[in-house]
């Protein structure tokens, strides 16, 4: 546990409009990879032992934050009316004394080791308040550090705020704090809104501070660290950088990153050892990749795992297993429910959904395998179909291991079709097949005005589709 933080609190400041977003969704909830910016904040204080999580939100953010995690305290702020004021309504929630972090909800890079260090250093310089700052080349947006003659931070003005030397200080605050609780509730009360923009700064409380006396220090750390998002351009840039910094971490851990700038994974994603992940592949949600698995380019793989020695090239993979040294694609599209034996294959233009492939079978061009139970060893030809849907309802098909299916064959479901049995080209299999038989022939008939799926029961001949 880092040293300071067992009784330390947190807020996190989630309530301002982000108007320059111009959204009508709340800014914090804005998603960049595989996460709101919020949820990242957040994600960084669970490297943190808190007594307390509290995130001030504006009550449309309330509504829309179904996602976020069960034990933390949600205050509402309404109307925002500026940093400072946020952190006077989450302190409402919080112990009279103590420690609290506060932190932006736009801040989405800052990690959880600087945080901690942030409250070692606080603690041991016995300051009221440590803040991050980091120098940067373009300081255009936020607040500058200003200093004293002997290195002391004095006070932090807002570039609006900002005369024309001020705006040359190349320290900007990153607006994540470590405050003593007590000390922070005194000068709060002292805040006014005679600025540029009318607003409660939380930033003034450090001029507070240093006027009553008190101590204040900076953790400086890198400018990426600390970027804030106010903007749509900034929310690319920061994607841009957190996709660095996740490809960088799984090319630490042994796995061969082709091209990190359009490499998209999320951080909810594993992969193995010596995996090679190609161009423009998007791994999300809850995905693992196994050892030696290759991937890409061009594939989005979702909530699915990939066996070891596997290879998914130009492919859509939802919710599906697929198993060790299969092969899928290119240009395959597996649907949930998916999933593929050892050493199974499914090629070109085939759209898979809930079906079991067994081991060491073949759907290798053009089909449609829906609601199908496929044993191992089957070779499934180009063209097939299965028929599971006859307009109103869903129909299974089982084909038993070693079975042939020729090309072009539609199996009407529900259908069962034995061990080592096979059909002929082109068939139209509407009745279950014997172990070792042959099915042969297509038996459409034309029935006039018996079209109407929606009849169906008084219609048992009514055609299935696929
Ligand atoms: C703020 C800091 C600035 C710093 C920058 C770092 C102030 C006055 N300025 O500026 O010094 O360099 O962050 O990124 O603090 N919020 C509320 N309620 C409000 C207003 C804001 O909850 O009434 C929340 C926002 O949702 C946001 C955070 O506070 O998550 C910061 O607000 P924002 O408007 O983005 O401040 P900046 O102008 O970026
Ligand atoms: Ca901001």
């Amino acid at each position: 546990m880092p040293v300071g933080s067992g009784e330390a609190c947190a807020v996190v400041l989630a309530a301002g409009e982000g108007k320059r977003l111009k959204s009508s969704l709340p800014k914090v909830l804005h998603r960049i990879a595989g996460r709101s910016l919020l949820e990242h904040v957040l994600a960084a204080l669970d490297d943190l032992t808190l007594a307390e999580r509290v995130v001030v939100v504006s009550p449309r953010a309330r509504e829309g934050g179904g996602s976020l995690p069960e034990d933390l305290t949600l205050v509402v702020q309404d109307p925002p009316r500026g940093t400072g004021d946020a952190v006077r309504v989450g302190l409402d929630a919080l112990p009279q004394e103590g420690v609290v972090l506060v932190l932006p909800g736009d801040t989405p890079l800052v990690e959880g080791a600087t945080l901690a260090r942030l409250l070692t250093l606080r603690e041991s310089t016995g300051a009221a308040a440590a803040l991050v700052s980091a120098h940067v080349h373009d300081a255009r947006g936020y607040g500058r550090v200003v200093r004293g003659r002997d290195d002391t931070v004095e006070r932090i003005v807002e570039e609006a705020d900002a005369t024309e030397t001020e705006r040359q200080i190349d320290e900007i605050n990153g607006s994540i704090y470590a405050f003593d609780i007590a000390s922070l509730r005194e000068v709060l009360t002292a805040l006014d809104a005679d600025n540029a923009q009318g607003e409660l700064y939380l930033t003034d409380a450090v001029a507070l501070l240093r006027e009553r006396g008190e101590k204040v220090v900076a953790l400086r750390t890198r400018g990426d660290e600390i970027s804030g998002v106010n903007s749509r351009a900034q929310l690319a840039k920061a994607a841009a950088l957190l996709r660095e910094r996740s490809a960088e971490r799984w090319m630490d851990e042994g796995v061969t990153i082709v091209d990190p700038a359009t490499t998209y994974i999320d951080p909810t994603v594993s992969i193995g050892k010596d995996a090679v992940i190609h161009p423009f592949t998007f791994l999300e949600g809850e995905t693992s990749i196994g050892d030696r698995a290759e991937v890409g380019p061009q594939t989005r793989i979702v909530d699915s795992v990939v066996g070891d020695g596997a290879n998914v090239t130009f492919a859509v993979v939802r919710g599906s297993r697929i198993g060790a040294d299969a092969t899928v694609g290119p240009f395959a599209s597996l649907r949930p429910g998916t999933q593929l034996g050892r050493g199974s294959r499914l090629g070109t233009f085939v759209e898979t959904k809930n079906t079991t492939l067994g081991d060491d079978s073949k759907a290798n061009h053009l089909a449609y395998l829906g609601d199908a139970q496929v044993g191992s060893g089957v070779n499934i030809g180009a063209g097939t179909i299965t028929c599971n849907w006859d307009g109103v309802e869903k129909h299974q098909t089982v084909i038993d291991d070693d079975a042939y299916i020729a090309s072009d064959t539609m199996l009407v479901a529900p259908l069962h079709i034995g061990k080592k049995a096979a059909t002929g080209a082109g068939a139209v299999v509407r009745d279950d097949v014997p172990d070792g038989a042959l099915a042969v022939g297509v038996p459409a008939r034309i029935i006039e005005g018996k079209g109407d799926r929606m009849k169906k029961d008084d219609n048992p001949e009514a055609g299935r589709g696929g």
